[in-house]
C-alpha cells in the first residue's frame, strides 16, 4: 500500500476502532530467525503473517528494530530512522507494513523517546559543553564539595532501574549525564523546545512511511519533577521516589503538543507504557477530549507479587488483592480506556507465575487466564507465544540470562555478600528473560526459531508446546485464543459491557459479568488446581448458553481445576 492509499485507509476508520482490536506483541529479536545467525529477523517476522492471521489479531505492536548497540536489546537507539543489519532493512519494514495490511492488520511502532543510545549522534555530539546540542540531555555537575568522579558525588540520589546511580560521570568535561536505564540510555531533556521538535519530525517520518500507531516507551517519565534528592526506602541506598521522575508537570503539555503537532488527524492507536502512574491520572491520559492517548500500560497489577526486594522478593500473588486491582482499574477510568495484559518482553510467562504449569494442568490454566483477561473492558494484548502456553524457561545458572536488568542486579546483590544460589530461583521465576526465549514453531531442534544456535537458550518444553502441535487441534491453547478474539470481534458486550466483580472475597473464585443493555454474561473460573465448588448464593446458570468453556460441563455446580465459563445469562 502506497503512503497516500494507507492515509486513506487510516482517515477511514472509525475513531476508535482501537477499542475493538486485539494486540498481539512481537519481540523480534525472538520471534523467527530467517537468515541462520540465532537472531530473529523482519523477514522472519514476514514469513508468518498467515499465522497472526489465522490466530485473528488486529494489530502487530513491534518491539524496536532500529539501529542499536542492543545494550538492552534495542531499547537503546543510534538511529530512530534507520533499521538494525541484525533485523533486515528499511525495505523490509515496508513490506511488513504492506504484508500487515493486505491482511486486514495494523502495525504500531515502538517508540523509545524517553532516552536514545549513548551512541546516537545527538548525543555524541551532545558531550561537547560547547555543542548546541549540550542541552539535549540532562547534564549536571556533580554535587557541591564532592570531588567528581567519587562516590556519592552524583548530582541526585536517584537510582537507575538498572540498578546503581542514575547518573554516569563523563570524564571529558567532569559533568554528570541523567540515564533512569543504563548508562548507554541518556535520558532527553524534553523540556528543550529542539528535542521535542527533533522527536516529532521523526514520529512524523514514520506515519508518512504509513504505521498505524505508537506504543510510547516510559512515555511519563519524560517530564521530571525537580531533579533534587528523593527519599529513600528503607533497606535501599538510592531513591525511587517516584513524584520525581514520573508523571512530571509538564507531561500533561508534552503530549498534548505532540497530539496537536503530530498525532491528529491520523486516527492511530497509541499506548503510552506509564511506570508507577495512578488510575486517576490514566483517566486523564486517556479521557476521550482532553486526553492525549487512546490507553496506557500501567504497572499496578504486575507489582503486586513485589515486595522488599522488589520483583526478586519471591513473593506470590495473592488473587484478592489482584481482584480489587481490577475493579479499580475496570471502574476508575471514566470515560478513559484500558489495555490488557499479563505478558509482555518485561514479564515472566504469566503461566508460570500466576497460574499452573505442570504437564496436567498448563493447558486450562492457560486458557482460564485468557479467559479473564480478554472477558474485562478493555483492548487485550497478546505477547508471542503467550497464545500456546509458553512458559518460563528452568533457568539453571547465572551464565545463561542474558538481560543486562537481571543481571546488573546480580551484580549488584554479588557486591554486597548475597550468595549467587540464593538469588538464582527469583531470578529464574521473574527475569524478563522468560519472555524471551524463542518462540516456539516445532518440535524440532531450535524449536523452528533458528537453524543456527540461538542468542538465548530454547525452552526444552518446545517438544511438547508448539505452535505445530496446536493450530489445527481445537481443544489446545492457540485455539482458545482463537475463539476469545472472535468473541470480542462478534460481540459487543465484551468490547464495551459495564464490568461487575463477584464474590471478589471468596478464594479461588474469580467471578465478574458484564453488562450491556438487557445482554448479561457471566465469566466463572476456578483459578486453582483443586475442584471447587460454586457457592450457593452463586447461580451455576446450567440452562443458559456456554459461549466458551475449558471444560465439559458435567456438574453445573462444580468448577474442575483451572475451569473456566464464559456463560450468555440474559439478552
Ligand atoms: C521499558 C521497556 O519495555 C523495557 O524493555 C526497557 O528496558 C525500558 N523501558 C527502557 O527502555
Amino acid at each position: 500500500m502506497t503512503s497516500s492509499a494507507a492515509e486513506h485507509a487510516r482517515a477511514n476508520r472509525p475513531d476508535d476502532w482501537w477499542r475493538s482490536a486485539v494486540v498481539y506483541q512481537i519481540y523480534p529479536r525472538s520471534f523467527a530467525d530467517s537468515n541462520g545467525d540465532g537472531v530473529g529477523d523482519l523477514q522472519g517476522i514476514l514469513g508468518k503473517l498467515d499465522y497472526l492471521a489465522t490466530l485473528g489479531v488486529d494489530v502487530v505492536w513491534l518491539s524496536p528494530i532500529y539501529t542499536s548497540p542492543q545494550d538492552d536489546n534495542g531499547y537503546d537507539i543510534s538511529d530512530y530512522t534507520d533499521i538494525d543489519p541484525l533485523f533486515g532493512s528499511l525495505a523490509d519494514v515496508d513490506a511488513l507494513i504492506a504484508g500487515l495490511h493486505e491482511r486486514g492488520m495494523k502495525l504500531v511502532m515502538d517508540l523509545v523517546v524517553n532516552h536514545t543510545s549513548d551512541e546516537h549522534a545527538w548525543f555524541v555530539e551532545s558531550r561537547d559543553p560547547a555543542s548546541p546540542k549540550r542541552d539535549w540531555y540532562w547534564w549536571r555537575p556533580a554535587r557541591p564539595g564532592h570531588p567528581a568522579g567519587t562516590p556519592g558525588a552524583e548530582p541526585t540520589n536517584w537510582g537507575s532501574f538498572f540498578s546503581g546511580p542514575a547518573w554516569e560521570h563523563d570524564p571529558a568535561s567532569d559533568d554528570y549525564y541523567l540515564h533512569l536505564f543504563s548508562r548507554k540510555q541518556p535520558d532527553l531533556n524534553w523540556e528543550n523546545p529542539e528535542v521535542r521538535q527533533a522527536v516529532f519530525s521523526m514520529m512524523r517520518w514514520w506515519l508518512d512511511r504509513g504505521i498505524d500507531g505508537f506504543r510510547m516507551d516510559v512515555i511519563n517519565l519524560i517530564s521530571k519533577s525537580a531533579l533534587a534528592d528523593g527519599e529513600v526506602s528503607e533497606g535501599q541506598v538510592l531513591s525511587y521516589d517516584a513524584r520525581l521522575v514520573a508523571d512530571g508537570p509538564r507531561l500533561h503539555e508534552f503530549l498534548t503538543e505532540m497530539k496537536e503537532q503530530v498525532l491528529a488527524g491520523h486516527n492511530l492507536l497509541t499506548v503510552g507504557e506509564m511506570p508507577l502512574t495512578t488510575v486517576e491520572k490514566a483517566a486523564s491520559y486517556t479521557d476521550p477530549v482532553t486526553g492525549e492517548l487512546s490507553m496506557v500500560f500501567q504497572f499496578e497489577h504486575v507489582d503486586l507479587d513485589h515486595g522488599p526486594y522488589g520483583k526478586y522478593s519471591g513473593q506470590r500473588l495473592d488473587w484478592n488483592d489482584y481482584k480489587r486491582n481490577v475493579v479499580k482499574w475496570q471502574s476508575g477510568l471514566g470515560a478513559g480506556w484500558n489495555s490488557l495484559y499479563w505478558e509482555n518482553h518485561d514479564q515472566p510467562r504469566s503461566l508460570s507465575r500466576i497460574g499452573d504449569d505442570s504437564p496436567e494442568l498448563r493447558v486450562a490454566s492457560a486458557k482460564t487466564l485468557a479467559s479473564l483477561l480478554h472477558l474485562q473492558r478493555g483492548t487485550p494484548y497478546v505477547y508471542q507465544g503467550q497464545e500456546l502456553g509458553m512458559t518460563n524457561h528452568p533457568f539453571a545458572e547465572l551464565g545463561e540470562f542474558r538481560d543486562i536488568e537481571a543481571l546488573r542486579y546480580a551484580a549488584e546483590a554479588h557486591d554486597r555478600g548475597q550468595p549467587v544460589s540464593d538469588l538464582l530461583p527469583h531470578l529464574a521465576r521473574m527475569s524478563r528473560d522468560n519472555a524471551r526465549t524463542p518462540m516456539q514453531w516445532t518440535a524440532e531442534p531450535g524449536a523452528g526459531f533458528s537453524t543456527a544456535e540461538p542468542w538465548i537458550a530454547v525452552n526444552p518444553n518446545h517438544a511438547e508446546i508448539n505452535a505445530a502441535a496446536q493450530v489445527d487441534d481445537p481443544a489446545s491453547v492457540f485455539s482458545h485464543y482463537q475463539a476469545l478474539i472472535k468473541l470480542r470481534h462478534d460481540h459487543e458486550v465484551v468490547r464495551l459491557g459495564d464490568f461487575e466483580m463477584l464474590a471478589p472475597d471468596d478464594d479461588g473464585l474469580f467471578a465478574f459479568t458484564r453488562t450491556l443493555g438487557e445482554e448479561v454474561w457471566l465469566v466463572l473460573a476456578n483459578i486453582t488446581s483443586e475442584p471447587l465448588r460454586l457457592p450457593e448464593d452463586l447461580p451455576s446458570h446450567t440452562g443458559d448458553d456456554l459461549m466458551l468453556g475449558t471444560h465439559e460441563r458435567v456438574d453445573p455446580a462444580l468448577l474442575q481445576p483451572w475451569e473456566s465459563r464464559v456463560l450468555r445469562v440474559s439478552r
